[in-house]
């Protein structure tokens, strides 16, 4: 058979060339080559225990695949668009090497079946890979976090000076976050980890199949109960690009910290400069490209969930070819979060802080207002008195252009007779940061104790 007659049996004209390219998909879907090797030699396998075909042609099967994979590592194999996609590219291939052994491996076998089990087969793996790079950035995480406990610096609400934070603190959110994107991720793999194969073009085939034995040897937790839903849906990879998008969105939110922080009018921190670029016509900028592209980047990924959605709504049962346009969405979901994860956890590596920025930028803005109020409240000032009375000597400090701790006490006490010299400890940024001693709040020894736990949930 000529490759560009492969639907001949069928039609009387060839398909056109426009529509040929229109409709094929190897130049994207040889990604999936090697687990379409793996499909095939499981599906082939359970054929041959089943008496479906002979041990020599699973022979022949086994010995034509591993010449095919050979020959796709070395970079030898020739795709051919005339052939429409991997699984049937990789199918002739083998029926040239092979003769009727080749022909037989599709037996109660479909496309369907076959394309849903390889794009399993490859998230499964690429989730794991993920997971690998997540552990890492976190680890990145802990240990710039464990060199800051007492590094002050203002925590945020509104982009206004909130109260004093420790910068551990602040990234050990971004470890929170990324705690519950991997343990997404492990969720959806169970879901990913289904066998579609047996389920055929969608209602099964009339073969003595036994699809649990090719999800064993394919390493899956059990079958998809259902063949029309088997070959039809691809939730999976929905799921799967919801949690990358996530994980997109949490970076990018670090990342617009890290723009901010690295913008003189900050100058919280500075990035190492192999994570930067010059300008072409300002010789003296540093620019954040790698922060700002992950922020860039998490549209794209966005993107991808959107249209896998889209993708899915309008299809009634069983397969159509519109899921084929879920590889190229998904295939770049993939790259993009590999790269992004892998770009980051280097990047955190090579943060400079800088403490003295940090602090004097938590000095200026009353950071320490609550933590007064807090006072009052203690000295048993109902809170709303309290933050009343506190209000106005922010303001005063204000008028005069100073800090809250810089205002005598004979000036304070017009504000509150409550207020008596101990206070002063109260309005010291390391007084506050300590006061907030309680499981997830900012005092130094809580933060190291929290980092201390995420290491340990790092190591299981
Ligand atoms: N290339 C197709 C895809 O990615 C494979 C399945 C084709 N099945 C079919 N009935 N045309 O979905």
């Amino acid at each position: 058979m000529q490759d560009k007659d492969t639907w001949s049996g069928r039609f009387a004209e060839p398909v056109a060339e426009l529509v040929k390219r229109y409709t094929a998909s190897v130049g994207f879907d040889h990604k999936l080559a090697m687990y379409d090797i793996q499909g095939s030699l499981a599906h082939a396998q359970m054929l041959a225990a089943c008496d479906i075909i002979s041990i020599q042609d699973l022979n022949d099967i086994k010995r034509g695949l591993g010449q095919i994979e050979n020959e796709i590592i070395s970079g030898e194999f020739v795709w051919s668009l005339d052939l429409e996609d991997v699984h049937l590219n990789i199918e002739k291939r083998l029926t040239t090497l092979v003769g009727d052994a080749g022909k037989r491996l599709h037996t109660g076998r479909s496309r369907n079946d076959q394309v849903a089990t390889d794009v399993r087969l490859y998230l499964r793996h690429e989730t794991g890979e993920l997971l690998g790079l997540i552990k890492a950035l976190q680890s990145a995480l802990l240990d710039l976090a464990t060199q800051h406990t007492h590094t002050i610096m203002p925590g945020f609400t509104h982009l206004q000076v909130a109260q004093p934070i420790s910068f551990a603190h602040h990234l050990m959110a971004y470890f929170e976050m990324l705690k519950r994107d991997a343990e997404r991720l492990q969720d959806c793999r169970k879901r990913i980890n289904r066998l579609p194969l047996g389920a055929a073009a969608l209602a099964g085939t009339s073969y003595p199949i036994k699809r649990e034995y090719v999800a064993d040897l394919l390493g899956f937790d059990g079958v998809c109960e259902n063949s029309l839903d088997a070959v039809s849906d691809r939730d999976f990879a929905i799921e799967f690009t919801a949690c990358a998008a996530l994980i997109m969105t949490h970076l990018s939110r670090f990342s617009e910290e890290l723009i901010l922080w690295m913008s003189p009018r900050f100058g919280f921190i500075d990035i190492a400069d192999r994570f930067c670029t010059g300008s072409s016509i300002m010789p003296q900028k540093k620019n954040p490209d790698v922060p700002e592209l992950v922020r860039g980047k998490t549209g794209r990924v966005t993107g991808h969930l959107v249209a896998l959605l889209t993708l899915m709504k309008g299809q009634p049962l069983a397969y159509n070819k519109d899921n084929q346009e879920d590889k190229e969405p998904l295939f770049d979901t993939v790259e993009t979060l590999t790269q992004t994860l892998r770009i980051y956890a280097d990047m955190i590596t090579g943060i400079k802080v800088k403490p003295d920025a940090m602090r004097s930028a938590a000095l200026q803005g009353y950071a320490t207002a609550t933590d007064l109020a807090d006072y009052l409240v203690k000295k048993g000032l109902p809170f709303r008195d309290a933050h009343e009375a506190v209000a106005q000597a922010v303001r005063f400090a204000e008028q005069r252009g100073c800090d809250l701790g810089d205002i005598s006490i004979a000036e304070l006490q017009q504000f509150s007779m409550h207020i008596v010299e101990d206070v002063y400890q109260v309005l010291s940024l390391e007084g506050s940061l300590a006061s907030r001693n309680h499981i997830g709040g900012t005092a130094p020894n809580q933060v190291a104790a929290a980092i201390v736990r995420a290491r340990a949930s790092l190591a299981k």
